[in-house]
């Protein structure tokens, strides 16, 4: 009797050993196909205009890299949300990653559209490596820079920015117009950069909304050069909100109107950094480093 029952317990090892693998296959296993994607990501705007230069950069962004899967994130919740009350359905970096995930992205390089390595990029990169912990989520995720994130991209963005100014002279001045944190170390990131416009053009300045490089703290400088008119040009992304408003809006708060009341001309610039093909060059440079890793 138990002779006839000896052959049963190497049968049922066999068969144990047998599913535990094919377990093992199915779960880490049959290397799944490499799909790539991109997730561009910006501040976001709800100016229809300012739109118009995401959509310049998508068509870039899809010239640059044919074939793969670009995707669009806003990281502004209150963008989102104004968005979707006019029916537009924008993701937050989130929400785009996890749609990614879930259809399947293997290798996701994301490009973070916002000026300094501040605040919102941060937290962008945080998050974003957090999708790479995840079990049978993305095998690779690496998140490009913002940019002006080296002493290059500074010097490259200036330039093309400077001879981005249609019917500017030598002899007028110019304003760039920074967004700026009071939050944020990398705020320093737009004195520096003010620097690298003087050493360029010794008419040419930085300024910020909201960080320590204020309209009040440039005024001095820019008198002391004696210029008569004076080109202010967004140091932004797109030309949205703050443009619009605190850069060439006729409050009386705006820095056109401030600076008209000081006696200079001023010629507003409506185009947003990622409308100049130079400064779009950097981004997609960093993006092009980052998707090189794949
Ligand atoms: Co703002």
């Amino acid at each position: 009797m138990v002779k006839r029952w000896v052959w049963v317990v190497p049968v049922m090892i066999a068969f144990l050993l047998m599913g535990a693998q094919n377990h093992a296959l199915a779960v880490h296993g049959g290397k799944k196909q490499m799909r790539k994607a991109i997730l561009l990501v910006a501040f976001g705007t709800s100016d229809a205009e300012a739109q118009k230069t995401f959509l310049r950069v998508d068509e870039q962004a899809r010239k640059t890299f044919p074939g793969v899967e670009i995707r669009w994130a806003y990281t502004s919740k209150m963008i989102r949300k104004k968005l979707a009350r006019e029916g537009k359905v924008l993701d937050s970096p989130e929400v785009a990653l996890a749609k990614l995930m879930d259809e399947g992205a293997t290798h996701v390089a994301v490009l973070s559209l916002h000026t300094i390595p501040g605040e919102e990029y941060h937290e962008l990169y945080r998050n974003a490596h957090l999708y790479g912990l995840m079990e049978g989520g993305f095998e690779k995720i690496l998140v490009a820079k913002p940019l002006l994130s080296s002493p290059k991209d500074m010097d490259r963005v200036a330039a093309a920015l400077l001879k981005n100014i249609p019917g500017r002279k030598p002899s007028d001045g110019v304003l760039f117009m920074g967004h700026g944190t009071e939050r944020h170390p990398a705020d320093a990131i737009y004195l520096a950069m003010n620097q690298v416009f003087q050493d360029l053009d010794p008419n040419a300045f930085a300024g910020t909304v909201e960080g320590r490089l204020s309209l009040e703290h440039v005024m001095p400088k820019l008198r002391s050069r004696n210029v008569g008119k004076v080109y202010l040009v967004p140091l932004m992304s797109v030309a949205g909100d703050h443009a619009r408003n605190d850069m060439a809006g006729d409050g009386p708060d705006s820095w056109k109107s401030i600076l008209t009341k000081n006696g200079y001309k001023c010629e507003v610039i409506m185009k947003g950094t990622a409308d100049c093909p130079g400064v779009l060059d950097v981004w997609l440079d960093h993006l092009q480093e980052t998707f090189s890793h794949f």
